[in-house]
């Protein structure tokens, strides 16, 4: 449809206002939920920005209870800024084991580094600068600025987006975040950012136990692809032959992971290219 100013309007996206009373009952209902099973997560326990900033990037893509294990490890390990950015990444990638998607590890040294020479060791607090972080995208950004610094907002990730669909969106299919994030907005506790995302957090979590995932209806939704032979698989399989061994030439290394040539090539390559992995003489280390 074509707007009187000529814009192309998407017809696609439904806008839906809220009535105060509504918000109210929506906030009451998440807030009485939180009451009596809010989650007591490791990293809700700190206010500690760098902290924050490291859960947060663990749980973009692995589930709370596997970050559970690892979290308090890193910050032991890697305490602050400077100490993540002073590793190697094969130090920093021996203690990421196990949570997948590697790359992530390389990001946060990234980023450590970013603070350390530009922002004097501290975090930075706007969304707009977390955002132009290394591996920080809206979503993290959002996460630290409410954690961290308890500020006003807007954000989905997997969980809220779960519980706006539910409550919203019952019948709905193909939900774009662009017609969840106005209710988000509207809805968020001004006074409380923190405590509000993490209750609509714990909502999510708890709605994916008891009702059909709500996601499917997202316009996003992705499902994982699974595990068993994924490049992902393969690509953990030979990070950690390279922790333990060192150096190993392609075909080495191909055997030991088992798989064909041209895959091995492939996914080699693209670990080169991310800067995992690098190749010197025909051998492989860990960049
Ligand atoms: N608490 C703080 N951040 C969280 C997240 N990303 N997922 C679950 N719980 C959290």
């Amino acid at each position: 449809m074509i707007s009187a100013k000529g814009w192309k309007k998407d017809v696609s996206v439904t806008t839906k206002t809220l009535k105060r009373e509504e918000i109210q009952a929506f906030q009451k209902d998440i807030y009485r939920y939180y009451e009596c099973h809010r989650r007591d997560l490791p990293w809700r326990k700190t206010r500690d920005p760098y902290h924050i900033l490291v859960s947060e990037i663990m749980l973009q893509q692995t589930q709370v209870e596997r970050v559970i294990e690892k979290y308090e490890k890193f910050i032991t390990v890697f305490p602050d800024p400077s100490s993540l950015a002073g590793a190697s990444l094969k130090d920093v990638l021996g203690v990421w084991q196990g949570l997948g998607y590697n790359r992530r590890a390389r990001s946060l040294m990234l980023t450590a580094g970013i603070i350390v020479t530009m922002y004097d060791g501290k975090m930075p607090v706007s969304v707009g600068e977390l955002s132009g972080l290394p591996g920080i995208g809206k979503t993290t950004a959002g996460e630290i600025a409410a954690f961290a610094f308890n500020l006003p907002v807007v954000f989905i990730e997997t969980n809220i987006r779960r519980v706006f669909i539910h409550h919203f969106f019952p019948e709905e299919s193909a939900v774009k975040d662009r017609e969840i994030m106005p209710l988000v907005e509207a809805t968020l506790d001004r006074e409380h950012p923190r405590d509000w995302y993490y209750a609509l957090m714990d909502y999510g979590s708890m709605l994916k136990k008891v009702v059909k995932n709500p996601n499917r209806q997202s316009a996003h939704y992705k499902k994982q692809s699974s595990f068993a032979n994924s490049d992902r698989q393969i690509r953990g399989a030979i990070l950690r032959i390279l922790l333990r061994e060192s150096a190993l030439t392609r075909s080495e290394l191909q055997r030991k992971v088992n798989v064909e040539p041209d895959r091995a090539e492939r996914i080699l390559a693209g670990m080169t290219g991310e800067g995992l992995v690098r190749e010197d003489n025909g051998e492989y280390r860990v960049a």
